[in-house]
């Protein structure tokens, strides 16, 4: 059970998970709605978990995402059995432009976050943005969540302090009230130099 997976992971590391359960499927839409991916694209997401943001993008199109990334192993095991199929590279989302590499793959055109970068420190939130940075095409274009309650914690103030220094634009959704906690999303557009 996905949920289960979950729960037990976030019990363990709640520090690297950062939520108490998987996004809803109307928070998965909301993301890869507004992703503005077309066939072709680059598309890699970052922080899978179970995997719904995964199926949600597979939905669109089989070849999305190229690979997924995934910081711990039995989330990325509950990745593989949500979309079989799917590459799930295990390792830290900073180490990004290294596993394009290592894939012969240029600038990704389109990244789906589900990183719990507003429970992170400033140096973490820094390290993984920079491998963004570094891995985004130039028209390249992010689109992250966050939880309503972190425009509250100075952590969240200050990712979005650092989404702004580092991207051309930034948007922010309308509130997904349909799921635990509500979320909203940021759409970043057009990364600059280093956050
Ligand atoms: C808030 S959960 C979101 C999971 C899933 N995307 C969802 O929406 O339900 C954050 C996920 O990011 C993973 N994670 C945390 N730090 C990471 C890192 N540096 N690189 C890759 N994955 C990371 C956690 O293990 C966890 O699965």
């Amino acid at each position: 059970m996905a949920i289960g997976t979950f729960l037990s992971a976030a019990l363990r590391h709640p520090a690297v998970v950062g939520a108490i359960g998987p996004s809803s499927r109307h928070l998965a839409a909301d993301i890869v709605g507004r992703l503005d991916a077309r066939p072709g694209q680059l598309v890699v997401e970052l922080g899978s978990g179970t995997g719904p943001m995964t199926r949600a993008l597979a939905a669109v199109d089989r070849a999305f995402p190229r690979f997924a990334v995934e910081a711990l192993p039995e989330m990325a095991a509950a990745t593989r059995r949500a979309v079989p199929g799917v590459e799930v590279v295990e390792g830290s989302a900073a180490e990004l432009p290294r596993f394009l590499a290592e894939r012969g793959l240029g600038r990704i055109d389109r990244i789906v976050s589900g990183l719990p970068f507003a429970a992170w420190p400033e140096g973490l939130q820094r390290e993984v943005l920079d491998g963004i940075l570094a891995a985004l095409a130039p028209d390249g274009r992010m689109v992250t969540f966050t939880y309503t309650t972190s425009p509250c914690t100075p952590a969240g103030r200050r990712f979005r302090r650092l989404l702004e220094r580092s991207f051309a634009r930034v948007t922010r959704g309308a509130t997904v009230w349909a799921n635990l906690p509500p979320a909203f999303v940021y759409v970043c557009d057009g990364p600059r130099g280093a956050a």
